[in-house]
């Protein structure tokens, strides 16, 4: 486990900020370490301090878009670690190319984002936000929030993607006795894993979309799932079915998704995830609306970040970091992109 370091210095105030040369202050860190939320734009600070950082270390809630652009600017950058899971804010090909590890914390908030995705369905299913929202304005009003509430006992659910993240969807949605199961993945289940649930592999996302009331999207964004679910795909899923992401917003098409809930098609939309983040407050997903004013489970991304995962994403944090400064090899687990190539298979279909 990497050292805990504790730094004694002096404040800088007004004048670090202004002189960055005044290393010794507590805003300037010996140069040492920079932290920073400023991420946006050519006069950000990460735009600034990424010119001659070793270490990257970003998290998916805060993204720090590494973009290629970025990247050659980033003459010292030798490892990006990813605090939790999802390295899609780091252009990998570009990584590989220059040959910079990209590492995540695999598996540190699998069980968090799993039970956000049942608690989002069953929200979206049992039409819960409106209901709490008309109790809050003091309304009372059952019929209005029943008119669109139904059980998830007896549906059809299926998962994009069953890795660490969907299959532990599958395995709590069992106790909600669901008429089936389903999954769609390129990728095989270990046999026993396979054989532990109650649930059937399909061998197209079609007919994943054909059959299911109920979709969650558990898969990574990449150059093949980057807006997978647009127009054509949505109008395949049934009528009144509902569609659950809590992977990565730009695996849906933004106004396909508005488009498909506002006509009815999709009776409801949730997730944590945004095509963009932090999304801009005129996102047209912050207020859609299906046609009986409901549907919407919309919020921050936040579901892989609980006081839990946190503890858990630290502490492999460390570790990443702390395996690269004594040279020792990662969890190979952990690692994304290695020495010019994709360590992990999930980031795509390649030969
Ligand atoms: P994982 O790597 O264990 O599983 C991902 C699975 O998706 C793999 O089995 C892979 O083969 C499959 N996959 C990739 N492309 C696919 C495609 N085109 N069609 C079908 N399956 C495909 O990853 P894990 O831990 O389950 O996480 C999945 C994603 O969830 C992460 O990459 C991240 O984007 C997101 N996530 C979101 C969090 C949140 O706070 N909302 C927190 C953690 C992860």
């Amino acid at each position: 486990m990497a050292p805990k370091v504790l730094i004694i210095l002096y404040d800088g105030g007004e004048a670090a900020r202004n002189q960055p040369k005044l290393l010794g202050t507590t805003e300037n860190r010996l140069g040492i370490v920079v932290v920073t939320s400023d991420k946006e734009g050519p006069n950000s600070v990460f735009r600034k301090e990424i010119v001659d950082t070793e270490i990257l270390i970003t998290t998916p809630f805060h993204p720090g878009y590494l973009s290629k652009e970025i990247m050659d600017t980033a003459k010292n950058l030798k490892l990006c670690v990813t605090a939790g899971v999802g390295s899609d804010h780091i252009d990998l090909a570009a990584a590989n190319e220059r040959k910079i590890t990209v590492a995540e914390v695999s598996g540190s908030n699998v069980v968090s984002v799993a039970e956000q995705v049942v608690m989002t369905m069953l929200n979206l299913v049992r039409n819960f936000v409106p209901a709490h929202e008309q109790i809050i304005s003091g309304g009372w009003n059952v019929a209005e929030i029943a008119q669109d509430a139904y059980d998830l006992e007896g549906k059809v659910i299926g998962t994009i993607g069953c890795g660490r993240i969907g299959y532990r969807v599958l395995q709590r949605l069992e106790a909600f006795n669901p008429k089936e199961l389903l999954w769609f993945d390129y990728t095989d289940l270990p046999a026993d894993a396979a054989k532990a649930i109650n649930a059937r592999r399909v061998d197209t996302l079609d007919e994943l979309l054909k059959t299911c009331d109920v979709i969650t999207v558990n898969c990574p964004l990449h150059e093949q799932t980057r807006g997978l679910i647009n127009a054509d795909k949505l109008a395949m899923m049934k009528k009144g079915a509902w569609l659950v992401n809590t992977a990565r917003g730009a695996i849906c098409d933004r106004m396909a998704v508005v488009k498909a809930l506002e006509s009815g098609h999709l009776n409801g939309y949730g997730g944590d995830v945004w095509d963009v983040q932090p999304a801009p407050p005129d996102h047209p997903w912050r207020t859609m609306r299906n046609p009986l004013g409901c549907g919407n489970a919309m919020t921050a991304h936040y579901s892989g970040t609980t006081l839990d995962a946190q503890k858990r994403y630290a502490e492999g944090t460390k570790d990443i970091v702390d395996r690269y400064l004594q040279g020792k090899p990662q969890n190979p687990a952990n690692v994304i992109v290695e020495n010019g190539q994709y360590a992990s298979k999930a980031y795509g279909q390649r030969k």
